[in-house]
């Protein structure tokens, strides 16, 4: 692993306490990056700053519901006090609840869109209003959103997840044009089926709503009828997409959401 390849970045993570956020923030700081791991989960936050501590690395943990732009402010500030500034947002935390089409509420749709889309929307700006603060640099600033295979398609029984999903595609084209003349760019990578507690939590409810016998099932599915290369992925198969998108190496590169799902969805 390059160790120097995040050297001199300083990143904020949404939804770091677990799964593929946990996994990025660990490899982010393995490779010189310092991190600032957020969650509305804290105990799960301290514990990845645990482990990235004692490996050598540099992490702070913030307690964040990002659907609540105090909380993600006073989450960059006090990255900036640690760091002395930011120069990367990378907009990881999502949730998803399935339903049936015709069974959806207003409930649901408002849960989802609520953390996946407005949530990614704070961060974005909270992040750029720091950057812009800033002043602008050589090297240009990056903000990451987290879409899915979901940005650029749709599934029946993961309606609103879709729309959420569909709205970060259109933040991270939008974004890009709103804030290039400020030296910051946006890009994004969209997973297909990564098994998290994300992923082991669907199947539970998949096979609550009927849409799969038994649990175990979906993932197996998906990766037998849908995924190119006939296997699920792990978080370790998105941390080196996201990791090229913190560094150098995506300087020129902005408004663009890569696919890392194994061939489930060609564009
Ligand atoms: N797992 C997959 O197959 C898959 C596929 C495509 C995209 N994604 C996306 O990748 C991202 C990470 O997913 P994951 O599978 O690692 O999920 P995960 O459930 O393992 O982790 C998500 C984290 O987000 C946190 N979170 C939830 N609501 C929050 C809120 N309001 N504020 C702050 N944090 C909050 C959770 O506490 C959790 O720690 C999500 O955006 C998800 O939609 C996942």
């Amino acid at each position: 692993m390059d160790t120097e390849r995040l050297r001199e970045k300083n990143v904020v993570i949404t939804g770091g306490a677990q799964g593929m956020g946990a996994a990025i923030a660990e490899h982010f700081a393995a490779q010189g990056a310092k991190v600032c791991v957020t969650d509305v989960n804290i105990d799960g936050c301290n514990e990845v700053v645990a482990r990235i501590r004692d490996k050598g690395g540099e992490a702070i943990a913030a307690q964040v519901d990002v659907t609540k732009r105090a909380d993600v402010a006073a989450a960059i500030e006090a990255a900036v006090e640690a760091f002395s500034s930011i120069n990367v947002m990378l907009n990881n935390a999502g949730i998803n609840k399935p339903m049936m089409f015709l069974d959806v509420t207003e409930e649901n749709w408002h849960q989802i869109m609520d953390v996946n889309a407005l949530g990614v929307l704070i961060g974005m700006q909270e992040a750029a209003k720091q950057m812009i603060r800033q002043g602008k640099r050589d090297a240009p600033y990056k903000i990451i959103n987290v879409g899915s295979i979901l940005s650029r398609q749709a599934f029946d029984d993961v309606v609103p997840y879709s729309c959420s999903k569909h709205a970060v595609l259109a933040m991270i084209n939008g974004g890009a044009k709103a804030l290039v003349e400020h030296n910051i760019t946006v890009n994004g990578y969209g997973p297909g089926v990564v098994r998290t507690e994300l992923w082991e939590q669907l199947d539970k409810d998949l096979v609550a709503i009927g849409k799969f016998e038994k649990e175990g099932e979906s993932m197996d599915t998906l990766a037998r009828d849908m995924i190119l290369m006939k296997r699920y992925s792990f978080p370790d198969d998105v941390v080196g997409t996201a990791s090229f998108l913190a560094s150098p190496e995506s300087d020129y590169m902005t408004g663009q959401l890569l696919m890392i799902d194994g061939g489930m969805v060609m564009q």
